[in-house]
């Protein structure tokens, strides 16, 4: 949903996301990146303790960013984002919404393939130690084998998106000032 305020100056000020956006969107973010860290550290690790507990972490974290994916998109549905500032050059404005789109499928996507890798393996996930979870398909090794190529690929894809997420952020506050990225950051003037 978009919030409009006046400014200091007077001057009516760029509609932003509703604080509920903006919260699902910078947690979401930590929890990405630390996913992405883990998920890059552990699989290097030799088998053992810290591997076991890395991996579950790994597990529990990414299914809590499947729910808070799942939540954003719900949002999203009953809130649709503010347009964007008029200053947006007519290409970037296509693109936007195709990279936004892009990043919540993958947002999607990572979770379920680990999700379903893990049950292909034959390991259930029990989340944060209490509810066990479903699995998704019965132990199959060669599944489990085509699901890890189809997690590593898309983190590779979803690192890629990232990449140009933030590329553009930067691109739109640092050199064009276009008030784009103060449009999803909770603190600070309008
Ligand atoms: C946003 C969510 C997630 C992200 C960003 C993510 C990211 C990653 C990354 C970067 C790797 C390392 C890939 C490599 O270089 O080989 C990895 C591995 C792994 N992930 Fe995830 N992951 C997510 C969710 C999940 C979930 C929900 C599960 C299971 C329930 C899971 C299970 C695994 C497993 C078992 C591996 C190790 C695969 C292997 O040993 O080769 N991931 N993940």
């Amino acid at each position: 949903m978009a919030l409009s305020a006046r400014r200091r100056d007077g001057r009516v000020a760029e509609p932003r996301y509703h604080p509920a956006a903006q919260a699902l969107h910078w947690v979401t973010a930590l929890a990405v990146l630390g996913m992405l860290a883990v998920g890059l550290w552990m699989t290097g690790l030799p088998l053992g303790f810290t591997k076991l507990y890395a991996y579950t972490w790994h597990k529990w974290v990414g299914l809590v960013v499947l729910a808070l994916t799942v939540g954003r998109l719900m949002w999203r549905w009953r809130h649709p984002p503010p347009p964007l500032p008029s200053a947006v050059v007519h290409w970037q404005a296509v693109l936007a919404p195709i990279a936004h789109w892009a990043l919540l499928a993958l947002l999607l996507a990572m979770p379920l393939s680990g999700w379903l890798m893990s049950s292909a393996a034959g390991v259930s996930v029990f989340w944060f130690g209490y509810i066990p979870l479903p699995d998704l398909v019965p132990r199959d090794p060669a599944l489990f084998e085509a699901l890890q190529t189809t997690h590593y690929v898309l983190s590779r894809l979803l690192i890629a998106v990232l990449v140009l997420h933030v590329a553009a952020v930067v691109h739109h506050d640092l050199l064009r000032r276009d008030g784009v990225f103060r449009r999803m950051w909770p603190f600070g003037g309008t």
